[in-house]
């Protein structure tokens, strides 16, 4: 039985390279048989040994060892305290989500992914929590935003899909000042790229369904908390609503994760060729990407994060071109969805930000001609030649 306790201990293997610690991850191998595909521990529940003998494991949807081995991996990577692996993008924000109070008041991204916008509208509001959009880019507008009661901030760099860049550093020295939590969707840019919790942030939450598990076949969402305190309060919460991430798929972000070094290398550079193709095409209007020099927030950009991700978002010049465009993309696909392999193309107005309104996406930018693509690692050549052959 003495072997059943390797399961709980781990080497934080904090003097590792990330493309390191995403290979080896926390425990890394099966510590009782040494297999190195670490083992899907396909169970619900768990043999006790005695009355008040246990292996640490109970049940499932409060420990599991391949959820705790992707958790664990996801905590050394974001230098967190403790990380919660959930079945999906949306579970993570809605768990961090219970940690706010009727009355408490929220800053929200003025474009994040839709999905936030509708938790806040049904939930929060529902619950009698305050929101607010504002745009994390103007310091001051967040500032004039902050009421007594503000209690958290919510912010996604770069946002979906207009790719806007926040300081996170001076958003959480402003924070902080009030005592409000900073919380930072981490989805397009990944651990690997940017370090929300090292800025000052206390909680950083993930889409794992996009580049942490990278292939388009599972969904997952991730929460990395900073203190003892948070993990306490969002463990209850897990055991509570139960959306933990299954064994199966928590295997699967594994395995995902262990080539996300190279994976997001790719995206970034191949991502960089086509913002240029894209640039250069007359059908193309603008073209929103973090690491065009002439970005808004390009030098903040390049103080937070080492690399610009592979996250482009283009407006075409008319309805007409939208149309035939998508009509005409053959190897890249027209999909919801981001962050894979696969370079995959979506158009936010009809598909992922019905949620917004009209009048408020036209605001923001997300107008019908806008398309926003995430770029895969085939090759970038085939990429381009495939924008190419739709656009003209
Ligand atoms: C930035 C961002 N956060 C969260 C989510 C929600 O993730 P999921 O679809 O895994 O629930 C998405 C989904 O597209 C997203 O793009």
């Amino acid at each position: 039985m003495k072997n059943f306790t390797n399961y709980t201990v781990y080497d934080k293997k904090e003097n590792l390279h990330d493309d390191t610690k995403v290979v080896r991850g926390a425990l890394g191998h099966d510590p009782v048989t040494g297999a190195i595909s670490f083992p899907i521990f396909q169970s619900a529940t768990y043999r006790h040994i005695g009355i008040k003998e246990n292996t640490n494991f109970n049940y499932s949807r409060i420990i599991n060892p391949t959820r705790e081995e992707f958790e664990r991996t996801m905590a050394i990577l974001d230098h967190g305290y403790r990380a919660f692996a959930v079945s999906s993008g949306m579970a993570a924000t809605s768990l961090v989500l219970t940690m706010l109070k009727p009355k408490e008041h929220v800053l929200v991204s003025d474009d994040v992914y839709g999905g936030t916008v509708r938790a806040c509208d049904e939930v929060l509001k529902y619950n009698g929590v305050l929101y607010k959009q504002v745009d994390f880019t103007n310091l001051e507008e967040v500032k004039n935003n902050i009421k007594p009661n503000t209690k958290m901030m919510i912010i996604e760099t770069p946002t979906n899909p207009m790719m806007k860049v926040a300081d996170i550093k001076a958003i959480c020295e402003l924070a902080h000042q009030k005592g409000i939590t900073v919380v930072v969707d981490n989805t397009f840019l990944t651990t690997y790229f940017q370090k929300p919790l090292d800025l000052g942030a206390d909680i950083v939450v993930y889409s794992a369904t996009k580049y942490l598990a990278g292939h388009n076949d599972v969904l997952a969402g991730v929460v990395v908390v900073k203190t003892k305190e948070q993990a306490d309060f969002l463990n209850l919460q897990m055991a509570i609503y139960g959306a933990c991430l299954a064994p199966m798929d928590s295997w699967l972000a594994l395995r995902g994760l262990k080539t996300l070094a190279v994976r997001m290398d790719r995206h970034a550079s191949n991502a960089k060729k086509v913002a240029e193709f894209l640039r250069n095409h007359p059908k193309v209007k603008k073209v929103y990407y973090v690491g065009f020099e002439d970005h808004p927030q390009y030098a903040i950009s390049l103080k937070q994060t080492t690399g610009f991700g592979g996250m482009i978002s283009f407006e075409l010049d008319s309805m007409d071109t939208v149309n035939k465009f998508l009509e005409k993309i053959n190897l890249i696909l027209f999909a919801e969805s981001l962050g894979g392999v696969e370079s995959l193309v979506t158009h936010p107005a009809s598909r992922t930000h019905t949620e917004v309104s009209k009048e408020v996406r036209e605001k923001l930018g997300i107008t019908d001609t806008l398309l926003r693509l995430s770029v895969g690692i085939e090759n970038v050549d085939d990429l381009i030649a495939d924008l190419k052959q739709a656009l003209d």
